[in-house]
């Protein structure tokens, strides 16, 4: 019974370290949809359970049993044995992952589906980047990247798209998985309960920084949101100090300008975040580092260091370079 026990403990520690916990665990649900597959996630897990203890259970028969002929109590019955193997081997499993396959494909689909878009109040359009999330507002200009901000308790409908691989967009205490395939426009509903900071994750093999492809959702109080929104939606902050507009120089005449949009300006490069209002976002390189000087300057000094195989390269700034840039991207607020 302690060994029984033990397994069991083992069993449970194992599926919540695979469920994950906290921030992005799925089975600490914040949306009737996200609900609706915790429920699908533990009824799975309970079936498992039974169905791998019954094999234990088995198993630990036959060993017992094993100088003896025939099964313990139904005896050496050839059609008995027959039943037995038919019953556990094909009835068990067969209602088992019917029953399961009902409930997913069915129960938890309608739950979770791509909402109707004349249900929801906005729409929002994520763009997956090896390795990096681009997020717009259709009918403002405001552009962000891996920092999704939404109402909370508000319907919102993502159009999910990709700028070049198969990534997958994933925020499991809101919704399901949505894949992002080149070419198509999938959709998934996103819906907080209640304000709060969701962390989500590239859920599809997509190149070298894959496991390096976070994002946030901010779920916002409305107003908050809206304020937010009308901050992004704007140029960005004119470069206030010496250091700063040597800084805006430098970005200008070295080659961020080709990769990176900061509206307001000449940069109008589209191959990395638009960093308009840079500042304004706690994270790097979606997620890896938090968004502080050092960490801005060890970034520009050396972006492979920090995550392996993303796009950016090392430009070989000088000292005095880096400091007027941090000085610079620091007030992108
Ligand atoms: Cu994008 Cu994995």
């Amino acid at each position: 019974m302690r060994v029984l026990a033990a397994y069991g403990t083992l069993a449970a520690g194992c599926a919540l370290a695979v469920g994950g916990c906290g921030e992005q665990s799925a089975l600490e649900p914040r949306s009737d949809a996200a609900r609706t597959i915790e429920t699908l996630w533990w009824w799975m897990f309970a079936v498992a359970c039974v169905v791998i203890g019954g094999a234990v259970v088995l198993l630990l028969i036959a060993w017992l049993w094993r100088s003896r002929p025939g099964f313990p109590l139904l005896g050496e019955r050839e059609d008995v044995a027959t039943g037995v193997v038919v019953l556990f081997g094909i009835g068990i499993p067969g209602v088992a992952l019917v029953a399961l396959f009902a409930v997913a494909n069915f129960a938890a689909l309608d739950e979770t589906e791509a909402p109707n878009p004349r249900t929801t109040a906005m729409t929002i359009e994520v763009t997956g980047n090896q390795f990096w999330w681009e997020v717009r507002y259709p009918g403002t200009t405001a552009v962000t990247a891996n920092e999704i901000h939404i109402p909370a308790r508000t319907r919102v409908n993502v159009v999910a798209r990709t700028n070049d691989v198969i990534h997958s967009f994933w925020v499991p205490q809101l919704n399901r998985k949505i894949d992002m395939i080149p070419g198509q426009a999938n959709r998934v509903l996103l819906y907080a309960d209640e304000p709060g900071r969701y962390r989500g994750q590239c859920a599809e093999l997509c190149g070298l920084a894959h496991a390096q492809m976070g994002m946030y959702v901010y779920a916002d109080p409305p107003d908050e949101f809206r304020a937010w929104l009308d901050r992004m939606s704007g140029p960005r902050q004119a470069p206030a100090t010496d250091a700063a507009r040597k800084g805006e120089r430098v970005f200008m005449n070295e080659a961020c300008a080709d990769c990176h949009t900061i509206r307001g300006t000449p940069a109008r490069g589209e191959v990395g975040p638009d960093l308009t209002h840079l500042a304004s976002r706690s994270t790097l390189a979606a997620l890896v580092i938090p968004n502080d000087r050092e960490h801005l300057g060890g970034w520009i000094t050396d972006p492979q260091d920090v995550k392996p195989g993303n796009r950016m390269p090392a430009l070989g700034l000088s000292e005095r370079e880096v400091a007027d840039l941090l000085a610079y991207l620091r007030s992108l607020g």
